[in-house]
């Protein structure tokens, strides 16, 4: 049986969560690799919004397990409250349902006090982080001072870590930030507290992993933010903290690259972005408000305006690469009903040269102006569409291009926020590998 990894290929908020709730039902583990709280994956079950923000995508199967890998940054105290909103939804979470790695890293007071002061600082500068205290933490886990899950079975030690970081973390907080200093024992006893109700979900997670692999089960991994929020291959420094490419699979969760078969890529059928950073297709006029209104976008984290522009396959080819995607999943396509044209960055112009890749260099970056094609628009309803062939010709010309220009093949097509607006050309877990003729 084969494995799937799910990644955003453009700056996040791609339409991870509903695609990964879908799969999730045919999968017997769903893990979490990256980022942290930061993320917020939106699930619509029967007309009820449920926002993830930490744990899995697939918590809502009721027979299935999720786990949040080593390479997630854990705050213990949203964790705490997500499983309460699930709890009071009827979902129960029991170490059952739920695994968290022992070596997860966890998010301080003073990972969000600091991210919250390097972000004021920075002024007009800024990242626009979510103010979650994800990079600070990042941080500490890359400088090897960090507090991990397995340290809040051990009092003693979580002691020692606390206080020892928190001498550090106050001098910069006050003397160069001039922020406020955070006082040791509050923090102390509340991480306690939560130690208990936190410590019957802790766990070796590549145990399990491998454990369900070898009795033939079927893992499917949920990528938070996207590909270009990578720290590595994203539009740097206006990124996130983690790499949430397909790659990072391997050292987020603890399996090694054999295991990963099918890496499937959303892709909003225009882009968005929330936060600070170059956005070559941006859309600053009408449109751009149509895009933003219909498609209701604002942040499922913090609530803010996402910005939004034409779908840009420069982008999209870059993500192939990095990801090695062997599908793409096209969402919110319905978006697009209404518009009388629809546009399609194809390529960028340098300076009289086209160029397919986007450049490392920010100042480069600027200089560009995408090359567009010009599509008609529809106005049929096609949220109700079951299949490829009850959408109107003009949208499947639409995604034939994008698949065309991508050289990678469509396996689903999202039409609406809802399970049942989907259409599914082909089963992940069933097509690991789509092989290519070489060029
Ligand atoms: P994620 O972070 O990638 O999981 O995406 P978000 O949940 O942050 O944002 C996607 C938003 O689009 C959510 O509000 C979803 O309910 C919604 N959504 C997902 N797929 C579709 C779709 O095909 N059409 C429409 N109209 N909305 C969708
Ligand atoms: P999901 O999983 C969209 C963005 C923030 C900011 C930058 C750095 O829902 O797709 P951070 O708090 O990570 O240090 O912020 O990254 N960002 C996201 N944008 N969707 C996300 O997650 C994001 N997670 C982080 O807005 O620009
Ligand atoms: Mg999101």
């Amino acid at each position: 049986m084969s494995n799937v990894v799910v990644v955003g290929t453009q700056w996040g908020d791609e339409g991870k969560g509903k695609v990964v709730d879908i799969l999730a039902s045919r999968a017997d583990l769903i893990v979490r690799f990256q980022g942290g709280n930061n993320a917020g994956h939106t699930l619509v079950v029967n007309g009820e919004q449920t926002i993830c923000h930490l744990i899995p995508s697939g918590i809502l199967h009721k027979d299935k397990k999720c786990l949040i890998g080593n390479g997630v940054v854990v705050d213990p105290e949203v964790l705490l409250e997500e499983i309460r909103i699930l709890t009071g939804k009827g979902i129960s979470i029991t170490a059952k349902r739920l695994s968290l790695s022992e070596k997860a890293h966890l998010i301080m007071p003073y990972h969000k006090a600091l991210d919250l002061a390097r972000e004021a600082a920075k002024g007009k500068e800024k990242i626009g982080t979510t103010g979650r205290g994800i990079g600070p933490c990042y941080e500490d886990k890359v400088g090897r001072r960090g507090i991990r899950a397995i340290d809040l079975l051990d009092p003693k030690v979580l002691e020692e870590k606390i206080r020892s970081n928190l001498e550090e973390k106050n001098f910069l907080l006050s003397k160069f930030f001039g922020a406020d200093i955070l006082e040791f024992q509050p923090i102390y006893d509340n991480y306690l507290v939560m130690a208990d109700k936190i410590s019957p979900f802790i766990s070796n997670v590549s145990l399990e992993i491998d454990e369900a692999v070898r009795k033939g089960g079927k893992i499917l991994f949920e990528g938070a933010q996207g590909t270009h929020l990578d720290i590595d291959h994203g539009t740097y420094p206006f990124v996130t903290s983690s790499n949430p490419v397909s790659g990072a699979v391997c050292a987020g969760a603890g399996v090694g690259p054999d295991k990963l078969h099918h890496i499937m890529g959303i892709v909003k059928a225009y882009t968005t972005r929330v936060g600070a950073g170059p956005f070559p297709t941006e859309l600053l006029d009408e449109t751009g408000v149509y895009l933003q209104e219909k498609g209701a976008e604002f942040g499922a984290t913090t609530g803010r305006r996402r910005r939004c522009g034409w779908l840009d396959l420069v982008m999209l080819r870059d993500s192939i690469r990095y990801n090695g995607l062997t599908s793409i999943c096209v969402t919110k396509l319905d978006v697009l009903t209404g518009l009388d044209k629809i546009r399609i960055c194809v390529a960028y112009n340098l300076n009289g040269k086209s160029i397919d890749h986007m450049p490392a260099d920010l100042k480069t970056l600027a200089q560009c102006e995408p090359i567009f094609e010009e599509f008609p628009g529809w106005k049929e309803e096609i949220s109700y569409a079951g299949n490829m062939d009850q959408l109107p010709r003009k949208t499947r010309d639409y995604l034939e291009r994008i698949e065309e220009v991508s050289d990678v093949p469509l396996s689903i097509v999202s039409v609406g926020p809802r399970r049942e607006q989907t259409i599914e050309m082909m089963d992940p877990f069933l097509a690991p590998c789509v092989l290519r003729p070489a060029s």
